[in-house]
């Protein structure tokens, strides 16, 4: 029993309960800031930190901690300089795969609520504004028949890809934006015949819907700046449920300020929580605050994945979901 946690942020059960079962656990009351996770990370009173997005693991940090291992509890490790821990010898876990469903459900929704307009006209009703059906109120777009350009091809993408078939969608994907990679028929697997791969050009150029499944990387910051919104459909909109960053936000705004895109559907931003100025004023939006993991079952079982990461290093095993595999594990 000599394992100990640092938990940021309590996470649901049974993620605390896995790891008290297994060592001792301290659960802080608030989410630390840089300084203050650097000298908890520091101290050598934990073998593992289990941390938020929010909590930045850079090079600086990783170089003065005394820790077997942090285990994120995303999917995504962006907060995280994976190079720096592994030149350390500190293991990094993630929780892949159980949100892979709900975050292709985010999606879609604001795919279709940026569609139809549901910001507004929830607004509208709210605002007792409703005065009955009107043959030309809150005219919306077609889902069905539009093109849905997936930029990434990876788990939570396919997951939409799924999703838009059955709305009757034309789905594009580009493997690999804004680089390229043939991706085979037998790696299309249940998509061979329905989803057709496109060069990054053609589907920024094509997409009714443009929908970002990258992950965050030097490759792919502001994959989406001024000069793609251009090369955009006039009527075309936005969707992005992976990192804020990959799209230039300010950008973004003047472009959906001006008419250069119709429309966005964000669950996440470039700075968040903070948003970019004008961007919450615009009605041609739907902003989420970066649910696309949040139902119950989900984020219980990214507890559980992350609590079984942490325990896994702290006693010198393999974590179930490694994102460095270290010789010395
Ligand atoms: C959420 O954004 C995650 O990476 O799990």
């Amino acid at each position: 029993m000599g394992n100990s946690f640092l938990v940021t942020t309590a996470i649901p059960e049974p993620g605390l309960q896995l790891l008290s079962d297994a060592g001792r656990v301290t659960v802080l009351p608030d989410p630390p800031d840089y300084d203050a996770l650097a000298a908890l990370c520091a101290s050598g009173d934990f073998d593992v930190v289990l941390t938020q997005l929010r909590d930045v693991i850079d090079a600086p940090l990783l170089a003065g901690a005394r820790l077997r291992g942090v285990s994120n509890f995303a999917v995504g490790y962006n907060n995280i300089d994976i190079e720096a821990a592994t030149r350390r010898g500190i293991m990094i876990g993630n929780t892949p795969g159980v949100l892979t469903d709900a975050t292709a459900d985010i999606a879609m929704l604001l795919i279709l609520g940026t569609a139809r307009r549901v910001v507004e006209a929830d607004r509208l009703v709210r605002d007792g504004k409703f005065l009955g059906w009107e043959p030309e109120l809150l005219l919306g777009r077609d889902v069905s028949g539009a093109v849905l350009g997936l930029a990434g091809f990876g788990r939570i993408a396919r997951a939409t890809a799924r999703r838009a078939l059955g709305f009757g969608m034309q789905v594009l994907f580009s493997p690999r934006p804004p680089g390229d990679r043939p991706v085979s028929a037998a790696e299309l697997g249940e998509f061979a015949g329905n989803v057709r791969q496109a060069p990054w050009d053609e589907l920024v150029e094509r997409s009714d819907f443009l929908s970002l499944h990258v992950p965050l990387s030097d490759q792919t910051r502001h994959l989406v700046d001024a000069d793609v919104l251009e090369r955009m459909k006039p009527d075309a909109i936005l969707i992005n449920t992976a990192r804020g960053p990959i799209v230039d936000e300010t950008a973004l705004v003047d472009a959906l300020r001006s008419g250069v895109i119709a429309g966005a559907g964000l669950d996440v931003f470039e700075d968040e929580p903070k948003l970019a100025p004008g961007l919450a004023e615009l009605p041609n939006t739907v902003l989420l605050p970066h649910v696309g993991s949040a139902t119950v079952p989900v984020r219980s079982e990214m507890a559980r994945l992350s609590a079984l990461n942490a325990v896994a290093i702290a006693e010198g095993r393999t974590p179930p979901h490694a994102v460095n595999y270290l010789a010395s594990a």
